[in-house]
């Protein structure tokens, strides 16, 4: 039994400079800490993100109701509680909010305090977080993610309106995570150096997500080719492989998309993607659809399902409901994971456990709103989830969870498997399942 003593929740900054909630639990072994990131294109059915809308502070996103709900409705029942209990004090945070979207505490609040006591519950059992969170989700941590580095930003994350968000590439040719991350650097220079030859300084200002946002390509296929000649410069030809999220939802009009000055029905969405895969090296592609647009998802996987990973984000916001209906339409074939989604770890362990069950990948991801808190390094391994999207090689925001990446690996020594190439590959899915 290892005792909550304390809990208190703040009020900080995430990498924006907006607001966040930041947790602090307390335990005999110490102070355990969690904050929690933010969207900006942000999917319509997560759980809500409670702002306290008063326009003389933070522009109205101020988080101090959150905060209050912590230390005025949660620590009351929470303290003294077991912080091995995680399932449990989820469920009570649940109990005391008693909404489907979290709308009375906010999924900021109890993500916070949820976070937070995994961390404690880790350090009572004397385990590394990657290795507690492998005993609740009932496997045997050693798979490190093939990253998707998100090197080219757009949409939201960079000022620009209908444009594709996220230009990513994966590792997929290297070793072991370490050497993954060093091609991915190395590659991202070369990048830098390509836009500035061709831009100016102006071409390798960066976006949200630590990724460069020239304002000057907007076209997705010189967006591409930049990155294929950078690649090729690091001399890593046929090494990597490319990923992109359009987060299409913020480009969906009245059933309409629109990228740049051309308009696109559904269908002629999906043939885009499919031209864009035979151009390209593309191995994923997440949210080409809109978040309600389930018809036009069902015929993407029909076209291109058996090669390409299908990422719903937006259209499952880590909800099980949502997940569910995915797997019934085959609307996808893999999941994008976001604590802040859904608002407990219990929860986002479940959407995991689904989407593995059903032989679909789990990617899980960062906010484009981000902290240093790296738990979702942690989270990835001990799900053996095996591929992560969190920005760039660059920002500590980013780095933070890639440089956690990188010590775990050393931790697991000879244990840690580096799926490559077989990054959908499920040998290491959950043994219990239950
Ligand atoms: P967000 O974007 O964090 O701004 O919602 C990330 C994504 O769409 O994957
Ligand atoms: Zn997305």
């Amino acid at each position: 039994m290892s005792k909550i003593k304390m809990i208190r929740a703040r009020e900080v900054l995430d990498s924006r400079g907006n607001p966040t909630v930041e947790c602090d639990v307390e335990i005999d072994n110490g102070i355990f800490r969690a904050m929690v990131p933010s969207g900006a294109s942000a999917g319509q059915h997560e759980a809500l993100e409670l702002r306290d809308k008063d326009e003389n502070r933070f522009l109205g996103k101020g988080t101090l109701k959150a905060v209050e709900n912590v230390n005025s409705i949660i620590v009351p029942r929470a303290v003294g509680m077991d912080c091995t209990l995680q399932k449990e004090i989820d469920e009570l945070m649940l109990d005391l909010d008693g909404t489907e979207n979290k709308d009375n505490l906010g999924a900021n609040a109890i993500l916070s305090v949820s976070l937070a006591i995994c961390k404690a519950g880790a350090a009572a059992k004397n385990l590394q977080l990657y290795e507690y969170i492998g005993e609740l989700f009932g496997v045997s941590p050693c798979k490190l993610p093939v990253p998707m580095c998100n090197v080219i930003n757009g949409g939201k994350h960079a000022g620009q309106e209908n444009s594709i968000q996220e230009h990513m590439l994966m590792p997929t040719g290297a070793k072991c995570f370490k050497d993954g991350i060093r091609m991915i650097s190395e590659t991202y220079h070369h990048l830098a150096k390509l836009l500035k030859g061709t831009y100016g300084a102006g071409g390798t200002l960066i976006g949200d997500e630590g990724g460069f946002a020239p304002a000057q390509i907007t076209d997705v296929n010189e967006r591409l080719q930049m990155m294929l000649d950078a690649v090729d410069n690091a001399g890593y030809n046929g090494m990597m492989n490319i990923a992109l999220d359009p987060a299409s939802s913020e480009f969906f009009y009245d059933g309409i998309y629109k990228i740049g000055d051309k308009s696109f029905s559904g269908g002629e969405m999906v043939d885009f993607y499919v031209d864009l895969c035979k151009t390209y090296p593309i191995a994923s592609i997440e949210d080409g659809l809109a978040e309600d647009d389930w018809d036009s998802w069902v015929e993407m996987v029909k076209k291109l399902g058996s090669n390409l990973q299908i990422v719903g984000d937006d259209l499952f916001v880590t909800n099980t409901r949502r997940i569910q209906k995915g797997i019934e339409l085959k609307a996808a074939n893999s999941v994008l994971i976001k604590l802040n989604q859904i608002g407990t770890v219990t929860e986002t362990l479940n959407a995991i456990k689904m989407a593995h069950n059903e032989k679909w990948t789990a990617v899980v991801s960062h906010r484009s709103g981000e902290t240093e808190d790296d738990f979702i390094a942690d989270l990835v391994v001990g799900t053996n989830s095996g591929q992560i999207k969190t920005g760039a090689p660059a920002r500590s925001d980013r780095t933070a969870k890639y440089n956690q990446l990188i010590r775990i690996e050393e931790k697991l020594s000879g244990k840690a498997v580096y799926p490559g190439r077989n990054f959908r590959n499920k040998t290491t899915s959950p043994l219990n399942l239950a």
